[in-house]
């Protein structure tokens, strides 16, 4: 299988000299590439379908890694998160794994895994695998073991119980009050093993008990056979739910809207124990260099969320994903975000991900279609993520401008939506899942030949990757020349974050500083009027020359003192 190269070399003898894309994934591993790049995720079953079976698969993702990296016209992303890949029997769409080692054959074999991973090193792309380790799916051969066979070796390893004091034969109670986030309570009763067993998502996603010694060591397994398969890090998925109070105490109960919003979850997640084992895991990741993992905080915030923040090892902010189109809006999360991490904590931050409406659809404009409004502050909100501190994941399609897609609540995939109790309305992630349009060609729009599993956007005929990357003006061409400037913009990749007062409300402006390596004045005008705003003062003898701007502003051009960002404009400059 793929290793690579510079883990097989340390030991024995210098790494040997490598040129082009795989030169830089060895050098940019030692500059922490984990920091100053960019991640691309892909939710796989809707980015394309190689066979023609309406499923997106790895071939697929071979198929177009030129999209993402190793050319001139590509994305410029430096790593692919994959949302998983493993076997699954699809209750929760592969975050219930029945194999935590192998590739599921609807979307290829490990043979495809390793094209993969030597396709995208080839281009200068590391490759991150989703890591579902707080509960397996039911159809995992340790789940049934442990159902099925109460004294063997795999009795203890999920969280069975036996019904509460004061059960009958015929009303069961159950251990304690904790919950499911789907909907319903967090425990279901097996007739096979005569116990109920506790579940934070589905029924079909048993919950492991990671107080179990073996169970510890069987997922520190998993993690060291993809490190030795060739990846190069890990998402984490609900990783602060992997230990649960050991006395099962039940959680406090509170004022919400539905049942669980009216508990404090105290007891059935962010247990302490947890440190200990992220250590473990985070030892045996940073064994390799350049490896790195980043942590899903579930229903958490940022101030939970910086206890595990270590090089290499990040922990997503979610403020950005949940944010209105309002630049206030966006200077007090940045603010937030700075105050709770400080300048030694690196923030990673998304806008849109597979379990949330896509930005281009939060803040679009009713009726804006391609290259509108809608598009412009899709643009902006780029501009945003792709140059405040942080290392920015991009979430597919988002660099055409992707809109969420309709699927009717009746005939949603998505399990949340058929689960949800009274009191919450959830989003159907259906809707955010669809596939990616790479041509113009109905019906499936070069997705797949056969009837794609979700559908493709209304408007695919006009938004996809083939037509926005022959238009210098899309939104595609905007997040390549972004990402190239980010690149070659040392403050933007590294520097550290200081708010701007521009003298306008509605813009979002800010300075990243790299000290030495440059600074870049950032301003983001989320208002559709002109907005006169004061740059920040240069260094003597300097002045902020255009770096990039979606208005007409020439490249080089100097600020004055006093400028008119153009409505919707977004600009960066650097201090020259
Ligand atoms: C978080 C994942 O992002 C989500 O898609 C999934 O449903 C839950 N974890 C359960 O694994």
């Amino acid at each position: 299988m793929t290793r690579r190269m510079e883990g097989e070399h340390a030991a024995a003898e210098p790494p040997p000299v490598l040129h082009g894309p795989a030169a830089d994934i060895a050098d940019s591993s030692r500059r922490d590439w984990w920091k100053t790049g960019v991640v691309y995720q892909i939710y796989p079953r809707s980015f394309a379908d190689s066979n023609g079976d309406g499923l997106g698969d790895l071939a697929g993702i071979i198929d177009h890694l030129d999209h993402l990296g190793g050319r001139p016209d590509s994305l410029g992303i430096d790593a692919v998160w994959l949302s998983p890949i493993y076997p699954s029997p699809d209750f929760d769409f592969g975050y219930d794994v029945a194999d935590y080692v192998g590739i599921d054959p609807r979307f290829g074999t490990l043979a495809d895994f390793e094209r993969l991973v030597e396709g995208a090193h080839a281009r200068g792309i590391r490759v991150i695998l989703d890591l579902v380790l707080n509960h397996t799916s039911h159809r995992h051969p340790w789940f049934e073991a442990s159902r099925t066979d109460p004294a063997g070796p795999y009795r203890d390893w999920y969280l069975w119980r036996d019904p509460a004091p004061g059960s009958t034969k015929g009303r069961r109670r159950r251990p304690n009050n904790w919950r499911s986030w789907f909907g319903g309570p967090g425990w279901t009763w097996d007739e096979a093993r005569g116990q109920f067993y506790f579940h934070t998502f589905l029924a079909e996603q048993p919950d492991l008990n990671y107080r179990h010694p073996a169970v510890r060591a069987a997922v520190l397994d998993v993690v060291r056979t993809w490190l030795d398969r060739g990846v190069d890090g890990f998402r984490l998925d609900v990783f602060n739910a992997f230990y649960k109070d050991a006395a099962l105490r039940p959680n406090p109960r509170r004022r919400g809207a539905d049942p669980w919003a009216r508990q404090r979850h105290l007891h059935d997640r962010n247990q302490p124990e947890l440190a200990g084992f992220l250590a473990e895991l985070r030892a045996i990741v940073d064994e390799q260099p350049g490896r790195m993992t980043v942590g899903e905080l579930f229903d958490g915030s940022a101030a939970d969320a910086v206890a595990f923040v270590a090089p290499g090892h990040l922990i997503f902010d979610w403020a950005a994903i949940f944010l209105p189109w309002d630049a206030a809006a966006f200077r007090q999360a940045t603010a937030a975000r700075e105050a709770i991490f400080g300048e030694h904590r690196w923030p990673a931050n998304a806008l849109s991900n597979h379990d949330q409406p896509r930005h281009a659809s939060r803040f679009d404009v009713p009726g804006s279609g391609v290259g509108g409004p809608g598009d412009a502050r899709a643009k902006v909100a780029a501009a945003a993520l792709l140059t405040v501190r942080g290392t920015p994941f991009l979430y597919y399609g988002e660099e055409i401008g992707q809109r969420n897609i309709a699927v009717p609540r009746e005939r949603a995939f998505d399990p949340f939506v058929r689960l949800a109790e009274p009191g919450r309305e959830p989003f159907n992630r259906d809707e955010c899942r669809g596939p990616i349009a790479w041509t113009g060609e109905g019906p499936a729009h070069g997705f797949s030949t056969g009837a794609p599993w979700l559908p493709l956007g209304a408007d695919a005929r006009q938004r996809n990757v083939a037509a926005q990357s022959a238009d210098p003006s899309s939104v595609l061409s905007w997040y390549r020349r972004l990402i190239a400037v980010r690149r070659a913009t040392p403050a933007l990749h590294l520097g550290g974050q200081a708010a701007h007062d521009p003298g306008d409300a509605d813009v979002f402006a800010y300075v990243r500083d790299a000290g030495a390596a440059g600074r870049a004045f950032v301003a983001l005008n989320f208002a559709d009027r002109g907005a006169p705003i004061t740059p920040p003062a240069a260094g003597p003898g300097r002045s902020w020359r255009v770096a990039l701007t979606t208005d007409e502003r020439p490249v080089g051009e100097s600020l004055g003192d006093r400028i008119t960002l153009a409505p919707l404009e977004a600009l960066i400059a650097v201090e020259g």
